[in-house]
């Protein structure tokens, strides 16, 4: 590494460009290369990632950038791909015939810990919706891409978020829900209201937790709701992504205590997959429990998943920027937020 900034994202742009007044963008020698990697935010609304962009891509090209998400890089979030394109028996029912709705949740416990300053400009919807909530989005809804490549992912991804129904802010109270934590107990330890956070103004109106309703408008998912939420302080931590399915299309077995079927992806803090369905209780009576197959990822590969950084450092190291975001895709997740910003 020539040089590693923790920096805030407010000197991105500067940065950015003394890097190029100094020449660091070239290669040094016709056989070595240039990459530079930004972390998230990518710009705190559409305008400014916009500006940001023609910013890096004065000094750099687009080949040489990689854009950050650390959430491409888990194992659990990779196999959300193969799962669905490596497997033939999930894809077939991955539809608006056969799914009821998905919910997809970034719960934390944290509070906002000491980055108070930073996250009263920020909020839930800019630090996790946009981004991370957003691409695990775009890996339940994407299309198989041609070939697990850079752009042919990217490519795919982006025409999820173009599909994304735009928010309507007439009726924005109908699909999206803010909220802000107050003070309570994780655990035996009494912790503060997120107004009374070190750096967090007594009146804040930041918000900690967002849910919102998201339809995608495409053959695939055509009136399949996307339930995305996230939030600090949450009762327990947990990221999931939750494909409930329709019921049976008629069911003989209706008052029988059957529920819908579900497929849960944990993508933290126990990795793994499960399926629920019902299954006949023992006994002389017809009577359903709903139970639960499951996949751990500690148990059936014995060895816990790797940090995410590790996978996406190295592969910018290789060059391999397939779990990294292009230009459009990040100004796409923008362009989504935005309205809800404005509100
Ligand atoms: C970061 C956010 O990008 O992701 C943090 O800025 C958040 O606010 C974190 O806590 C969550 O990451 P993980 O990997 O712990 O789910």
């Amino acid at each position: 590494f020539r040089s590693y900034l923790s920096t805030p994202p407010e000197v991105y742009e500067d940065i950015i460009e003394q890097i190029g007044k100094a020449g660091l963008n070239k290669p040094a020698t016709p056989n070595s290369w240039v990459r530079i990697i930004i972390e998230k935010p990518f710009g705190r609304d559409l305008a400014s990632a916009k500006e940001l962009n023609q910013k890096v891509l004065q000094v750099f090209e687009e080949k040489q950038i990689y854009r950050i998400d650390h959430y491409l890089g888990k194992d659990t979030v990779q196999n959300l791909l193969v799962l669905r394109f490596g497997n033939g028996i999930f894809e077939p029912l991955w539809n608006r015939n056969y799914v009821d709705h998905v919910q997809i949740t970034a719960g934390e416990t944290l509070g906002v810990e000491r980055r108070g300053g930073f996250y009263e400009t920020t909020g839930a919807l800019r630090d996790m919706i946009q981004s991370h909530v957003l691409q695990l989005t775009s890996l339940v809804a994407v299309e198989p891409p041609a070939a697990f490549d850079a752009n042919s992912v990217r490519n795919e991804k982006l025409k999820v978020l173009q599909s994304i129904r735009p928010f309507n802010i007439d009726m924005m109270a109908q699909s999206v829900v803010r909220g802000q934590y107050g003070a309570g107990k994780i655990g035996d330890k009494d912790v503060p209201g997120y107004r009374h956070e070190q750096g967090v103004a007594a009146n804040s109106h930041t918000e900690t937790f967002v849910a919102a309703k998201v339809l995608i408008d495409n053959w695939r998912w055509a009136g399949v709701p996307f339930y995305l939420r996230t939030g600090k302080r949450l009762a327990k931590r947990s990221t999931e992504i939750v494909i409930e399915f329709r019921n049976a299309p008629h069911m003989v077995f209706r008052d029988k205590g059957i529920e819908p079927n579900r497929l849960i992806l944990n993508i933290q803090p126990d990795e793994g997959i499960s399926i629920s369905f019902g299954a006949k209780r023992p006994g002389t009576e017809m009577n359903i429990g709903n139970v639960t197959m499951k996949f751990s990822y500690q148990e059936g590969f014995g060895e816990p998943t790797r940090s995410a950084y590790a996978t996406l450092v190295n592969d910018c190291l290789r060059g391999d920027a397939t779990l990294f975001d292009r230009g459009d895709n990040v100004e796409a997740a923008w362009s989504l937020v935005d309205p809800i910003l404005e509100v």
